[in-house]
């Protein structure tokens, strides 16, 4: 009898053990699951540069502020081949977001492509070819070269100048970049020779070596641009070495840290830098937008770089540290914000959706909106940019009607203390402080994408491929560079030409007027329209009905936009192809704005995402279609 009572008392106290235990680790189980509700796999190619030290800590910095983040890095050690096999390894630990920044960007790309098939992928400061990754965070890298190249030219005297470059990765798209914006910003001063190119893989110790190689042979130096801090660190321990003094070197990156730029500038080792922001921050920030599922992803966000030198360091600095960042005023019903809008034309379906767009998104934020139109002349649209300047809003969005000729009434509204903002179309102009932030496509790619479809739509054709281009207004930014994008791909076709490239602007009439001068020229020679816009491919179509021969069939039409009236016509087969250029831009520059008054810095650029339509998806796109 006493040994059941202790069965049963031995029983009762393993069931309330196994209870305790079982809600305990259901307990542990929904903590677990509760605490990590993402996972992160960061992959950076090597930690020797401190720029690369600098990004993990941002990124942990950032990451940390949320309880329910994990994140893992991994090192490549310098080697493609090593950094693969971490990019499946963090696979195989069931990353839900993989944030990369590559050592060869060529031959990681295929594999970012496969990465990208089944998880999210941000890529971090070395973009990858093609559109396939999330989002890029990077920098400007050409214009970095050519303000390089400005800042020596400041530097040097007017004779004579011997440089030397030391450059990155060969074959890196950064490193291409960067040493283009720099050559062809010195192209204007031919007493300045670049007397060696030393490819030093983005690392000091190599620097080093390369050029103390070098200095037996020639010593006459008088200026150093390396592509990044380190190498310039690197240089400048070569120099001593062989006891040179007096060469100026300027570098990349301005990170902080023991061999980073910015003390390296302050103690002298370095003329100046120019900051390469490691976009840390902003990759958390977005992963979780992105895992979130929020809408209006952009495809890139270009940061603004800096030029630090002696003189502004501190400066800088003080900038930098988070407790001067205020915000600019006082937002009240009684004074909301207040922006200056002068809007480019109407030239047809996609300019007044992005008008409707910026004008519904700012009574929706409760921001005044001053809005003008220029009716495609640039003398109206400075007019109108002055106006808003004696008006004193808070901020002039406008979309240039073409990109230069801008430096002057932009230098008026900077002395106004007025921010600019591009919407939708970028500028040039002598000083890229001129303007705060673009939030717009990327032209280039667009063309690229138009021309990576024709080339494999006609992969079996054998005969040589005729194109007609229709050109949206001139000197315009998306007539230059979707000009710009589809030649550098089809340039490499040989049996491809543009047998006639005519001159429009972006209406339905010069899309059709056009079409019928190039018809009259090469009738049913015509393989392929390139049209700049869907309007004026719209406009072709007519030309090409009226003349007698099927649009789409007889001619294949590729079209950028995708205007629903386009994707009705690609529907039925009257347009063969169209790219997607976002016209709904006026929430992110509300974002933007409010971001702005708040006290944050704005990202120098914010690329659209966008799509490519065949008939098939533009049916189904239809449905839901919101322009
Ligand atoms: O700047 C964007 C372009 O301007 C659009 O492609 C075109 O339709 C508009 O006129």
């Amino acid at each position: 009898m006493k040994s059941i009572q202790m069965k049963f008392v031995l029983f009762i106290v393993v069931y309330i053990a196994l209870i305790l235990l079982v809600s305990c680790s259901n307990q542990l189980t929904s903590m677990t699951n509760k605490e990590v509700k993402y996972l992160i796999g960061v992959s950076q190619p090597n930690l020797i540069e401190p720029w690369r030290v600098v990004m993990n800590d941002e990124i942990k910095q950032y990451a940390d502020t949320y309880s329910d983040l994990r994140v893992i890095f991994t090192d490549g050690g310098n080697d493609s081949k090593q950094q693969e096999e971490d990019l499946y390894k963090l696979m195989g630990f069931g990353i839900d977001i993989l944030i990369v920044s590559l050592d060869d960007p060529i031959l990681l790309t295929p594999t970012i492509a496969k990465i990208y098939s089944k998880i999210p992928v941000i890529v971090l400061g070395r973009g990858v070819t093609g559109y396939d990754y999330t989002l890029y965070i990077g920098t400007d890298n050409r214009l970095i070269g050519s303000k390089a190249a400005e800042y020596a030219k400041q530097l040097l005297g007017t004779e004579d100048n011997r440089i030397v470059e030391i450059l990155g990765l060969q074959g890196s798209p950064t490193v291409e970049e960067r040493s283009e914006g720099f050559r062809e910003a010195l192209l204007d001063r031919p007493d300045i020779a670049i007397t060696q190119s030393i490819y030093a893989d983005w690392q000091r110790d190599k620097s080093e070596d390369e050029l103390t190689s070098s200095l037996e042979t020639e010593t006459d130096i008088d200026l150093i641009f390396a592509h990044n801090d380190a190498m310039a660190l690197g240089a400048s321990l070569a120099l001593k070495n062989k006891g040179l003094s007096g060469v100026k070197i300027i570098g990349v990156d301005g990170v902080k840290g023991e061999n980073g730029g910015l003390n390296l500038v302050k103690d002298g080792t370095l003329i100046g830098t120019f900051t390469s922001p490691t976009g840390g921050g902003e990759a958390i920030r977005y992963a979780l937008d992105i895992l979130n599922k929020e809408k209006g992803i952009p495809k890139k966000i270009i940061l603004r770089s800096h030029q630090i030198t002696g003189g502004n360091i501190n400066v800088y600095e003080e900038m930098q540290s988070s407790a001067q960042r205020k915000p600019i005023r006082l937002i009240t019903e009684a004074e909301p914000i207040k922006i200056g809008f002068a809007q480019v034309g109407v030239e047809g379906g996609w300019r007044l959706a992005h008008t409707n767009s910026v004008i519904t998104a700012a009574k929706e934020e409760g921001i005044e909106l001053l809005y003008e139109n220029a009716f495609l002349q640039q003398d109206k649209q400075i007019e109108i940019i002055r106006k808003f300047i004696a008006s004193k809003v808070d901020f002039i969005v406008f979309s240039p009607v073409v990109k230069t000729g801008w430096d002057e009434v932009l230098q008026e509204a900077k002395l106004a203390g007025i921010p600019v903002i591009l919407s939708d179309r970028e500028v040039k102009v002598s000083d890229d402080s001129l303007w705060t932030s673009y939030i717009g496509s990327d032209f280039v790619e667009e063309g690229r994408r138009s021309a990576r479809w024709l080339i494999q739509e006609m992969k079996d054709v054998t005969e040589p491929v005729n194109i007609v281009e229709l050109q949206g207004t001139k000197g315009s930014d998306p007539a230059v560079g979707r000009k710009q994008g589809f030649e550098e791909i089809i340039n490499n076709e040989l049996d491809y030409s543009i047998v006639q490239s005519l001159q429009g602007d972006f209406t339905i009439e010069t899309g059709k007027q056009l079409m019928l001068e190039a018809l009259a020229n090469y009738g049913s020679d015509i393989d392929v329209v390139y049209s700049h816009n869907d309007d004026m491919a719209l406009g072709a179509v007519e030309a090409i009905e009226q003349y007698g021969l099927k649009p789409g069939k007889d001619i294949k039409i590729i079209s950028i936009d995708a205007t629903r009236a386009a994707l009705k016509a690609l529907g039925i087969g009257k347009l063969s192809f169209v790219v997607e250029c976002n016209p709904l831009l006026g929430p992110q520059l509300m974002k933007a704005v409010k971001d702005y008054m708040a006290g944050k810095e704005l990202p120098m650029k914010i690329i659209t995402s966008e799509g490519v339509f065949t008939q098939e998806t533009a049916k189904r796109a239809l449905a839901t279609w919101e322009y």
